[in-house]
C-alpha cells in the first residue's frame, strides 16, 4: 500500500487528525480527515514529526500466515510423527482409549513423570512417534478449523460396540470429513456382552465409512479400552494411513504451529501447550503466538521434562509470553524479540480494532520500509 488517510496517519502517529491537517496546510498541502495521502506526503509529515525508522519489518504484521509460506527446499524436508485426533460420542472410550495407550507405550519410569496432563502426547511405536491430541473436544476442534488452524492428520472415531452410532458420532464423521482428513474407526468394548461390531459396521456404513471387507476402504479396529485389547492393532494401522498421507517437515526453519490449550499460572503466568507443525522451536526463541508475545522462556514435554527444543509434530508446554493465547491461535517464531514484540502489540491492537477496515491495517512498518 502506497497511501493512507489522514485520519489513519494521525492514529499512527497518536494526533489529532485536525493537527495533521493543520500541517498539511502548513506545508502547502490542502486536506480532508478522510483523504488519501500518498508516499511523499506521508514521508513529509513523519520528518516533521521527527518519527524515525528504528527497524524493518518484512512481514505483514497483519498477517502471521504469510510468514507459514516460508520457502522450503525439498532437500531440507524430513518424515514427522502423524498429529491424530480421538473423537466419538460421550461415555464410548475416547479417555480410556488415550490411556490405553499411554499405558501400553510408555513405560514405567516415565509414566512416573507424566505430572500434569498436558492435551497432547506423543508415543513411540516400532522406532515412530505418533501425537495425540487429547483435549480437543468437538468445540474446540471446529474453533480450530472455524481459524483454518488444520492441526490433525488422521481422526479416529470411537464406537462402542454395545451402543453403535450415537448422535455426536455423526458429528465427529461430519468434522472428519470437512477437514479432509483420513478416518479410522475403533470399535470399542469388545469385552462387553452385548458387543455387537457388525451392527456398528452397518450403521458406519450409512454415513459412508464401509469397512474394507464389504468392499469400502475405511479400516476398522475391534477394541477394548478397558483390557488393552487391539491398541497395537490400532497403532499399526495409524502408521499405516500415516505412511499413505507422506508427512513432511523442515526442522531446519523456525518453528511455526498452534494453541492447543493455554491457561493463566499463578506461579509461572501464562503458560501454552503448542504444536509444533514445522520447524524446530527453541528456548529463547522470540515468539508472537496469536496476540501474544515474548521469548519462550522454559519448555516442558508431554512428560513433564524440560526440553530444549521441540521438532515438527512435537507437542509442548511453554512460558514466557506476555498474555494468554487463546486453542487455534498460530505462533510463529521470529529473528528477534524486538521484532516479535512490535508484531505482537501490533495483533493485539488489530484484535482490539477488529472492525477496521483491510486497507486501515497498513501499517507504518510496512510503509517505512521503502524509505
Ligand atoms: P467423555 O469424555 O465423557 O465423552 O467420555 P469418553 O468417551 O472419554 O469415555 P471414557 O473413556 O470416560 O469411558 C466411559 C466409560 O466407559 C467408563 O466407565 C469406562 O470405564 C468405560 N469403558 C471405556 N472403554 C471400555 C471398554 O473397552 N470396555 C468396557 N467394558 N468399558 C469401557
Ligand atoms: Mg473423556
Amino acid at each position: 500500500y502506497e497511501s493512507l488517510s489522514v485520519a489513519e496517519l494521525a492514529k499512527k502517529l497518536h494526533r489529532e487528525p485536525s493537527e495533521l491537517i493543520k500541517k498539511l496546510f502548513m506545508l502547502g498541502v490542502m486536506a480532508t480527515i478522510n483523504q488519501e495521502l500518498d508516499k511523499d506526503a506521508i514521508e513529509l509529515i513523519c520528518a516533521d514529526y521527527g518519527v524515525e525508522v528504528e527497524e524493518e519489518i518484512r512481514i505483514d504484521i497483519t498477517d502471521l500466515e504469510t510468514h507459514f509460506e516460508q520457502e522450503v527446499s525439498e532437500e531440507e524436508l524430513r518424515e514427522r510423527p502423524p498429529v491424530v485426533t480421538i473423537m466419538g460420542h460421550v461415555d464410548h472410550g475416547k479417555t480410556s482409549l488415550l490411556d490405553s495407550i499411554r499405558n501400553t507405550k510408555v513405560t514405567d519410569g516415565e509414566a512416573g513423570g507424566i505430572t500434569q496432563h498436558i492435551g497432547a502426547y506423543q508415543v513411540e511405536v516400532d522406532g515412530k512417534k505418533i501425537t495425540f491430541l487429547d483435549t480437543p473436544g468437538h468445540a474446540a476442534f471446529t474453533t480450530m478449523r472455524a481459524r483454518g488452524a488444520k492441526v490433525t492428520d488422521l481422526a479416529i472415531i470411537v464406537v462402542a460396540a454395545d451402543d453403535g452410532v450415537m448422535p455426536q458420532t455423526v458429528e465427529a464423521i461430519n468434522h472428519a470429513k470437512a477437514a479432509e482428513v483420513p478416518i479410522i474407526v475403533a470399535i470399542n468394548k469388545m469385552d462387553k456382552l452385548s458387543a455387537n461390531p457388525d451392527r456398528v459396521m452397518q450403521e458406519l456404513t450409512e454415513h459412508g465409512l464401509v469397512p474394507e471387507d464389504w468392499g469400502g476402504d475405511t479400516i476398522f479396529v475391534p477394541i477394548s479400552a478397558l483390557k488393552g485389547e487391539g491398541i497395537d492393532q490400532l497403532l499399526e494401522m495409524i502408521l499405516l494411513v500415516s505412511e499413505v498421507g507422506e508427512l513432511k517437515a523442515s526442522p531446519a526453519r523456525s518453528a511455526i504451529g498452534t494453541v492447543i490449550e493455554a491457561q493463566l499460572d499463578k506461579g509461572r503466568g501464562s503458560v501454552a501447550t503448542l504444536l509444533v507443525q514445522d520447524g524446530t522451536l527453541r528456548v529463547g526463541d522470540p515468539i508472537v503466538v496469536g496476540h501474544a508475545y515474548g521469548r519462550v522462556r522454559a519448555m516442558v514435554n508431554d512428560l513433564g521434562r524440560r526440553v530444549k527444543d521441540a521438532g515438527p509434530s512435537t507437542p509442548v508446554e511453554i512460558t514466557g509470553l506476555n498474555d494468554v493465547p487463546q486453542a487455534g491461535d498460530r505462533f510463529v517464531v521470529f529473528e528477534d524479540e524486538k521484532t516479535a514484540r512490535s508484531v505482537g502489540e501490533s495483533r493485539a491492537m488489530t484484535a482490539i480494532q477488529a472492525q477496521r477496515s483491510e486497507k486501515q491495517r497498513v501499517t507504518l512498518d510496512n510503509l517505512f520500509e521503502q524509505m
